[in-house]
């Protein structure tokens, strides 16, 4: 039976990502300029899924305004509500039973970031008749994770969810396969955690010790959880380096543009301006003056002014008219920066962050 159907992450808390998640959901922040859950879509859509199920937290509509039908990618997409709000990956999966009923299916947290294609992950849970695929990544921080035990004989035998002190330097990374019911089965049997979520490591524990088939990928290629700020700008300038040179288009402008470099439609290069690829201008940005790049994406009506910035994610609408240098840095949408001779004036948000 191939899979049709896969789930993808829309709700939780994003705390982590404030205060840029204070006015947009996580997974509609920009990675090469497009919402962080188009590339899950996206990948999802070139393995084969034809039935996308979205959860958001209740109330919720961002992501149905942004994101639509799914005609736009060929595919079916539909939102569901996680009820009660966020309590746990397991938990988002039990709310979308009755949208999967006795099918295998596909579950990807859409805050993941993976390059390459999915098929072989998909072709090898074909053909091996598995109740349950893993991918799992080596990591330096095992802890933020869900973590593979191994016996001495180098055979699974658990998952934990973000051990103190891990065994080992994997990751269980956030694209799951499932066969048919065996999840829903595993849930009726598994508790909140201490931190009072339903842990998809819980279902996968109880699998391991309930002799159900789990199978596993090394993923070697590059993956990655965009949970800080900093894991989205490394985000940003990974997919953007993998980009092929025909997704740039520099619109005819001219100048001093070195590498693969995107300027949008109405976007205006002015006099003294150095754009150093892989970088993205969006449409009807505005720059003099200033040097962008390598690995900087600027959302669509910026205007950047005596500035230099490298590895940075700019939203729509920024005017920075600085001599400054910016870097590693995430600019929200309507930021602006402005000189003054005399002293430093803010006005900044809850949380905001700031570094001289
Ligand atoms: O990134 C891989 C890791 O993802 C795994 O190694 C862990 O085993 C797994 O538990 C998960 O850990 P995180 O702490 O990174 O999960 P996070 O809370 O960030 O949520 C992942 C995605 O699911 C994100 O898109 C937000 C969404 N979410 C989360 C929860 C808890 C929901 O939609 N509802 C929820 O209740």
């Amino acid at each position: 039976m191939i899979i049709r159907k896969a789930i993808l992450t829309g709700g939780g808390r994003a705390t982590r990502l404030r205060p840029i998640t204070t006015t947009i959901n996580k997974h509609l922040i920009p990675l090469a300029n497009k919402p962080m859950i188009f590339h899950a879509i996206e990948k999802a859509v070139e393995a084969g899924v034809e039935e996308i199920f979205i959860n958001t937290n209740p109330g919720e509509t961002e992501l149905q305004k942004h994101i639509g039908d799914g005609g736009h990618w060929g595919v079916k997409i539909k939102f569901y509500e996680q009820e009660g709000g966020p309590q746990g990956l397991a938990h988002v999966v039990k709310c979308a039973e009755k949208f999967i009923g006795d099918e295998p299916f596909m579950f990807y947290l859409s805050d993941n970031v993976l390059l390459g294609s999915l098929k072989p992950l998909f072709e090898k849970f074909y053909s091996n008749k598995t109740d349950c695929l893993l991918a799992f990544a080596k990591v330096q921080d095992p802890q933020r994770f869900g973590v593979p035990f191994f016996d001495a004989n180098g055979k699974l035998i658990d998952v934990v969810e973000k051990p103190q002190t891990p065994p080992n330097d994997f990751a269980v990374t956030g694209l799951y396969l499932y066969g048919p019911k065996v999840f829903f089965k595993a849930f009726e049997n598994i508790e909140k955690s201490a931190r009072g979520e339903y842990e998809i490591s819980s279902i996968h524990s109880y699998f391991l010790k309930n002799d159900f088939k789990v199978d596993y990928e090394k993923i070697d290629g590059w993956w990655k959880d965009t949970g800080q700020p900093s894991d989205l700008v490394e985000a940003n300038k990974l997919i953007l380096e993998n980009m092929t040179e025909e997704e740039f288009k520099a619109n005819g402008q001219t100048g001093d543009i070195v590498g693969k470099v995107h300027v949008g439609a109405g976007a205006i290069i002015g006099k003294n301006v150095k754009i150093i690829g892989p970088a993205i201008i969006g449409e009807n940005c505005v720059l003099e003056d200033c040097v962008i790049g390598p690995c900087v994406t600027v959302g669509a009506g910026g205007i950047i002014k005596f500035a230099k910035i490298e590895h940075s994610i700019i939203l729509n609408n920024c005017r920075i008219e600085s001599d400054i240098k910016i870097k590693d840095s995430i600019l929200g949408a309507n930021v602006r920066i402005a000189q003054n001779q005399n002293y430093r004036r803010f006005v900044l948000g809850d949380h905001a962050h700031l570094e001289f």
